[in-house]
């Protein structure tokens, strides 16, 4: 009973503390993806380290213990918070049920009175979130193209607390250079925070570029197999992960521990799908673009895109390698023509989400969108007849045929 005791309080320790033998070699992205936060549990020698799916834990005395109650902490989520720290460069990172509810956290660093600039070309549930609930609790945000510094610049106020990008956008696929955004931030006492779910850790890593937070729904990329709803921030600054944790443990939006399992082991191969998908929505971009049945596509891998050059240097794989994702964004003549393609694909499968595996296809106006005004979206370019790919890791030339057969189909 006492080895018993004295293996498993090893492993508490390794799980809170995380890796240390890891350390010693300074191993590359992949490594960390398969190993940090995920080593061997000693008591029985499993490779996968088991699901603590529990909510509660045995106390030794009185406020003697490690774990105390799962909506504050999870050995299984502690372990996935570890894993994704380390991808993003960060010292820690807060997980939790969404992205929608990470996001939330960050909000709710704010108080009364404060202000936000935010990308104008956010997900619809950002808009949304801002505009019908935080905006109730006295929050306001400008609604910026942060595409241009200027108009960042000349939107900070004295109430400015936090600059809110995401880059590339969804799902006009327009970047932000983080790296100016982020002093710019710091010259003027603001904090900045990155939506990376288009990117995951593997081709961007914002925080390297001096971001203060990153966010991710890691419904997407980051668990890949479009089976859990999740969502995380990571930070180097251990005040404001202190304070997310508080936020974490208090409104309660956590993640349950088989979600945060099976994203744990999604991570391992996130390596792998990042350049699969990549590869895959290069080839269809080019067939895309060379079609006459677009008006526009919008693709950073392509070198007509207007933010190419700045792609090329902030999308890079941890080797240094450019990489531009998986998402791929086209507009048809109008609605109709939009609907008749997406009912001529049939591997692409109609439906929200994107960063799986398997591809999907969206009309963002009536789905991911649709919150946001119509009048809105129309100034941001999102049209009717916009269709958003996210292009899933099936054989190349099964997607390539899939588009050709639709667009012969129009
Ligand atoms: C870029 C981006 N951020 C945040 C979210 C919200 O994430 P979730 O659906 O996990 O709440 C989404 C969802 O589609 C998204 O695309």
């Amino acid at each position: 009973m006492i080895l018993v005791t004295a293996v498993v309080e090893k492993n508490i320790k390794s799980v809170t503390e995380g890796t240390t033998d890891l350390k010693k070699i300074n191993p590359g992205f992949s490594t960390r993806a398969i190993h940090v936060g995920q080593e061997p549990e000693e008591l029985t020698g499993a490779v996968v380290p088991p699901i603590f799916q529990t909510s509660t834990y045995q106390q030794s005395g009185f406020a003697e213990y490690t774990f105390d109650y799962s909506r504050a902490d999870n050995p299984t989520r502690k372990n996935l918070e570890h894993c994704i720290a380390s991808l993003e460069e960060g010292t820690g990172a807060v997980a939790f049920g969404s992205g929608m509810a990470a996001e939330s956290a960050i909000f709710s660093l704010l108080s009364a009175g404060d202000h936000i600039i935010l990308s104008d070309n956010v997900y619809g549930g950002t808009y949304r979130v801002m505009d019908k609930i935080f905006s109730r609790f006295g929050l306001t945000a400008s609604w910026v193209n942060t595409s241009s510094i200027d108009s960042i610049r000349s939107a900070i106020t004295k109430q400015t607390r936090l600059i809110f990008i995401e880059t590339p956008t969804n799902p006009m696929m327009q970047l932000t250079d983080i790296a100016q955004t982020a002093k710019l931030a710091k010259d003027s006492g603001v904090l900045l925070a990155v939506d990376n779910t288009f990117m995951s850790p593997y081709f961007q890593r914002p925080l390297s570029l001096d971001a203060d937070l990153v966010v991710h729904s890691t419904t997407k990329y980051l668990n890949g197999h479009s089976d859990v709803v999740g969502g995380i921030v990571i930070s180097k600054d251990e005040s404001l992960l202190e304070r997310l944790r508080f936020i974490q443990m208090s409104v309660g939006a956590i993640p349950g521990p088989f979600d945060c399992w099976l994203t744990l082991r999604s991570l391992k191969t996130l390596a792998v799908r990042m350049q699969a998908h990549h590869r895959n929505a290069m080839a269809l971009a080019h067939e895309l673009y060379d079609s006459s049945a677009f008006k526009q596509v919008f693709y950073p891998g392509l070198t007509s895109h207007p933010h190419h050059e700045l792609a090329k240097k902030q999308q890079v794989d941890p080797s240094g390698n450019p990489g531009f994702g998986g998402m791929i964004s086209v507009e048809l003549k109008d609605i109709d023509t939009a609907r008749r393609f997406v009912k001529y694909l049939h591997i692409f499968t109609l439906a929200e989400s994107l960063g799986g595996v398997e591809s999907l296809v969206c009309h963002p106006a009536t789905m991911t969108h649709a919150s946001v005004p119509a009048e809105k979206r129309l100034l941001l370019g999102l049209s009717d007849g916009l269709v958003r790919l996210s292009v899933g890791i099936e054989d190349t030339h099964d997607l390539l045929t899939d588009i050709r057969g639709a667009l012969a189909a129009l």
